[in-house]
């Protein structure tokens, strides 16, 4: 019997589902599914599947548990964003962005000269926010969740208490970090064993964070805001010249902010708002590569690719130009998300010949303030996405900003703080870690959130739940979560072909197009150089974690990033 469903599963799906012979297949269930950049993680996301819990009950196991098992990313020191899609149709955006301590100012990473402070917004206690990862997922719980703290933190502290056996990332990545690491005692103990490096098939325990997820999990945030936790953040503050207080800790709070949402041609897309850029570059690619048929264009062909980064360039220059944290800048959102902006950049585009970075000025801020700020109503960094038996979906992006963030532990609480800082302009002009300039809108304010690309995204088609994705990769999370979207919907790929397929990435300045090795062929390379375009390879972007869910024949479908090693799809 078994059998016979394996086999016209396998027929449905190669009729039906998977377009081509060739195509590699993607991981199909009739129920739940979590893909996330840990196989523990993604496991312990079904844990709480079987125990009954919901999508955001999982979701919130996955989070922390990844705190444990992908210390890269995974945090409790951090923040992110979360996008909520319940059975209902209900869209709930959490910003749990990290804030500028009550202490920073708005030079505190410039020199006497005004030059930069090699390092200062990178690395060590005074390179981090404000962290949300705690608040924010007590928050989705309590709103959304079905059950309590206790239970969806069990898997993150078993993990945490007994260890887990290391990958061959995690050893790579201590190694590759192990100078920088000794900088740091409290990091060095963790991830540094005595002075012999971490060996495949050696446990990582960690105490001192089970330890503190046990203090959440008798006392909720509070336990890290305003106990026991706060006590250790701040006392390593004091002694290695962090700015956050109890102040900042005790005032922190995350918000619930209307997602953005659009069309794209049959589908709905709904995604993150300001602080984070993410959603609305992502809109606006879309609204703008809408009127072409890309289809005929042709998968990363040069005409694609040329009209995909001079249109992105437009948006990063309105990025550097506009975007900042709503509750202190006036984002002009609906101008830059509206069609009639999106057909404006069309038009301006020179589909002959690249237009160089130093031509590309940011929109008119009058033409785009008539549209109003806000919204009209209607409306190394991980990811993961959950999808539940009920059709509640999450889509979660959250991060330490660098790997491994700061490199600065928390004395005896066992977590690895953030070096978010580094994501406002510390500079007018300055590029940051990921090549991207800014201005006054991005400056450092106390309390205030700093400029995020990260963009968590959920796909609706005529209501039903379709995809559930999201991305790492500092700028490169816009382009590599739209990239996923088009090879599904123009280019009609299978999920798993749509996230291992090949990228490409432009972002105003510096003044290129990047693609990935082994992705694009040398003519399309040369067409794109006639045109004007300066081509570098770089290494591999993003690490898209997505759920296809084809609500018609109730199946789930989960794609592995093969990028980096880590994206693991569990289902249940
Ligand atoms: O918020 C942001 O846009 C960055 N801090 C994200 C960092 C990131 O994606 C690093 N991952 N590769």
């Amino acid at each position: 019997m078994k059998i016979f469903h394996l086999v016209t599963l396998i027929l449905f799906f190669s009729i039906t589902i998977v377009p081509g012979i060739y195509s590699h297949t993607p991981i199909a269930a009739r129920t739940g599914m979590v893909v996330s950049s840990s196989q523990l993680a993604s496991e312990a996301g079904i844990e709480i599947f079987r125990q009954g819990g919901n999508a955001v009950d999982a979701a919130v196991a996955v989070a922390y548990a990844l705190a444990v098992t992908y210390p890269q990313a995974g945090n409790i020191g951090g923040g992110g964003f979360m996008l909520i899609r319940l059975s209902d149709g209900t869209v709930t955006a959490i910003d749990y962005r990290e804030t500028a301590p009550l202490k920073a100012t708005v030079d505190m990473y410039l020199d006497r000269k005004g030059e930069i402070i090699p390092d200062a917004s990178l690395r060590g206690a005074k390179s981090a926010g404000v962290p949300g990862t705690v608040a924010g997922l007590s928050l989705a719980l309590s709103q959304h969740g079905t059950m309590d703290l206790k239970t969806v933190l069990q898997p993150a502290i078993n993990l945490a208490r007994n260890g887990f056996s290391v990958s061959l990332g995690i050893i790579r990545d201590f190694q590759g970090l192990k100078d920088d690491f000794k900088k740091y005692p409290a990091t060095a103990k963790i991830f540094w064993k005595q002075g012999i490096p971490y060996q495949l098939g050696d446990t990582l325990r960690q105490p001192d964070l089970a330890y503190t997820l046990e203090q959440i999990a008798a006392a909720g945030s509070d336990a890290f805001y305003r106990g026991p936790i706060s006590d250790l953040i701040i006392k390593a503050m004091q002694r290695d010249g962090g700015l956050i207080t109890r102040k900042d800790l005790a005032q922190y709070s995350p918000v619930i902010r209307q997602p953005l949402i659009s069309t794209y041609r049959n589908y709905t897309i709904y995604t993150m708002p300001p602080p984070t850029s993410g959603g609305i570059i992502l809109l606006g690619l879309l609204k703008a590569l809408e009127s072409d048929n890309l289809t005929e264009l042709g998968h990363n062909s040069s005409s694609f690719i040329h009209l995909f980064s001079e249109i992105s360039n437009c948006y990063f220059a309105d990025r550097a130009f506009f975007m900042g944290d709503p509750d202190f800048v006036n984002v002009p959102v609906a101008g830059l998300i509206s069609p009639e902006y999106a057909q404006n950049i069309r038009l301006s585009i020179n589909t002959e010949h690249h237009t160089p970075g130093q031509e590309i000025f940011h929109g008119d801020s009058v033409w785009l303030a008539q549209y109003g700020a806000m919204l009209p109503e209607s409306d190394e960094t991980t990811h993961f996405s959950v999808v539940d038996r009920w059709g509640n979906a999450v889509s979660n992006t959250y991060t330490l900003n660098d790997s491994y963030g700061s490199y600065y532990v928390i004395e005896g609480a066992g977590f690895l703080m953030n070096n978010e800082m580094d994501d406002f302009s510390i500079k007018t002009g300055v590029p940051n870690m990921y090549g991207l300039v800014g201005g006054k809108a991005n400056a450092i304010v106390p309390r205030k959130r700093m400029l995020s690309s990260m963009t968590p995204t959920i796909i609706t088609k005529n209501g039903n739940l379709f995809l559930v994705l999201g991305s790492p990769g500092g700028s490169k999370i816009i382009t590599s979560v739209c990239q996923v979207i088009l090879n599904v919907i123009d280019h009609k790929m299978n999920i798993q072909d749509a996230v291992i397929a090949p990228r490409i990435h432009s972002q105003w300045l510096p003044d290129e197009v990047v693609i990935e090795p082994l992705g694009i062929s040398h003519d399309v390379v040369k067409n794109l150089s006639s045109m004007g375009h300066i081509i570098r390879k770089g290494s591999f972007m993003g690490e898209v974690q997505a759920i296809q869910v084809d609500t018609e024949h109730g199946i789930v479908f989960g794609a592995i990033d093969l990028r980096h090693g880590n994206s693991a799809v569990s289902s249940y």
